[in-house]
């Protein structure tokens, strides 16, 4: 059956097509039957009654029940904050067809939706089939693709910089121009020598099974990987590059070089890394305008935090909102706390709010461990408990001066201000603490997440209890 219309026009089949995949894509589901009853009905202007006839549906259950439900999804999938109504629903999905495949059929929507061939990923990014918000920086970082050698991707752990990288991939995989000839997801998260990834990458850019031409000179297999990557226009990410910059000191040399190499050598690949910090040299590389970038991953913004809440069956706009700022938008902390607000207060925010704490996830909690202890030096170590205890409980922005005025000496020596201030700049590029600057007065805050405040709380100054925190039960993770 044709998709498209003679007139070129958004067909009822193509529409359906759409509003199934995004459904999907956003929602984690297909459209339900009386979903797709609902939608057909209404495309053809019927009436709740027409509409119910002949199903097994009453005009009341469609109306009072499918009806507001799916127009609030479709509204939120939008995204462009106006109501959809049974009455304006079609031009809804006209606008919203221009708007996501445009860009593949030159304006007009004679594309068969469904047919778009996939370019295939070789590796296993995550799923990402239930993912929000994040068009800015989707769209931030197609615009490098042209430019840039590499990107990196910063943040704190569980921002969604894994997910990003992987919604990237996804999009130019069923995009319809072929930009890319090679897509490639490789985890780094168990740190390979430079030698075993070089070789890795040479053979899925080049196809071929059997490293035997390789030799054991890393530096030469990079030569040859440069060269694949000059003849084929790959589009390769490596995920969780932090592992070798804690390990020995030799491999932290060949990940540099081999850093280097990519960003200063000839070739037409676009690399995308991602990591809690930004990697040695890449700030200084960047500096000398070497085509490198590097992105900051913050939390969500607040409206796809909310569907990230919803979706995962909170309800109470206030609270919920309370909730994306307590969190920073963080989806993996929004996620946690979800899963025990579910748990332990039948899903209500309401509930929760009434017993109100901070949740630090596992996840999030052994990061803290092991940044604690093993990449801060004791400066940073100082600031860290000095701006927690700076902090009050509705109050989370310490000023740079009360910073100065309050910093304890470190085994009774003063601490320099340059010291001080490089310690603060690698507490921001570990993505510890948030600076702001009033736009009044000019001053310069510094921003201590709750969930790393509460960290430090329990951890460093004995304290498991503050007023806002009157439940203990976040220990028990
Ligand atoms: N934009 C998003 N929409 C929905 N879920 C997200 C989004 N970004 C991240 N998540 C979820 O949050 C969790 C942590 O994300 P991840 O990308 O692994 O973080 P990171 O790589 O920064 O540590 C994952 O469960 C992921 O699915
Ligand atoms: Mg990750």
């Amino acid at each position: 059956m044709p998709i498209v219309n003679s007139s070129g026009q958004l067909t009822l089949e193509q529409a359906l097509a759409m509003v199934n995949e995004l459904m999907l894509a956003k929602m984690g589901r297909h459209l339900s039957d009386p979903e797709t009853t609902l939608l057909e009905g209404t495309w053809n202007n019927d009436d709740y009654q027409t509409i119910a006839e002949g199903t097994s549906y009453t005009a009341n259950y469609l109306k009072g029940f499918v009806a507001p439900r799916l127009w609030n999804i479709i509204a939120a999938i939008v995204g462009t904050g106006k109501k959809v109504t049974k009455t304006n629903l079609r031009s809804f999905l006209e606008y919203l067809y221009q708007k996501e495949y445009s860009n593949c059929s030159d304006g007009g929507v004679s594309e068969d939706y469904s047919a778009i061939e996939r370019l295939k990923i070789n590796g296993e990014p995550p799923d990402v089939s239930i993912f929000f918000g994040r068009s800015q920086e989707l769209s931030h970082i197609k615009d490098l693709t042209n430019d840039y050698k590499l990107l990196s991707l910063i943040g704190i752990a569980g921002v969604g910089k894994t997910a990003l990288a992987a919604k990237f991939l996804n999009q130019i995989s069923s995009s319809c121009n072929a930009q890319f000839e090679r897509l490639i997801w490789k985890s780094v998260a168990h740190a390979p020598t430079v030698q075993e990834l070089v070789n890795d990458l040479i053979q899925v850019v080049q196809d071929t099974e059997s490293p035997s031409t390789l030799l054991e000179y890393t530096q030469v297999n990079i030569t040859s990987l440069l060269q694949a990557l000059q003849s084929r226009r790959c589009l390769i990410v490596l995920d969780g590059i932090d592992t070798f910059q804690t390990t020995n000191f030799e491999q932290r040399l060949d990940y540099r070089l081999f850093f280097r190499r990519l960003i200063e050598e000839q070739h037409q690949s676009f690399f995308i890394v991602t990591s809690r910090a930004l990697p040695l040299d890449f700030k200084t590389l960047s500096r000398a305008k070497r085509p490198l970038q590097y992105i900051k991953i913050k939390g969500l913004d607040s409206e796809s935090a909310m569907k990230l809440l919803l979706a995962n069956g909170l309800t109470g706009n206030k609270k919920c909102r309370e909730l994306i700022e307590m969190y920073y938008g963080h989806p993996a902390e929004l996620q946690s706390v979800v899963e025990r607000i579910n748990y332990y207060f039948a899903g209500s925010t309401e509930a929760f709010f009434h017993n109100k704490t901070t949740f630090i996830s596992p996840e999030m909690q052994s990061v803290l461990d092991e940044i604690f202890s093993q990449e801060l030096n004791e400066a940073e170590h100082r600031i860290m408990l000095c701006l927690a205890s700076c902090t009050t409980d509705n109050q989370t922005l310490v000023s740079f001066n009360k910073l100065l005025n309050n910093f304890p000496p470190i085994l009774n020596k003063e601490i320099s201000i340059s010291e001080l201030i490089e310690s603060l700049e690698c507490l921001e590029n570990l993505s510890l603490i948030d600076t702001f600057r009033d736009p009044q007065s000019k001053e310069l805050y510094l921003c201590l997440q709750p969930v790393i405040k509460k960290y430090i709380f329990i951890k460093f100054l004995g304290i498991t209890t503050t007023s806002e925190d009157l439940q203990t039960i976040s220990l028990a993770s």
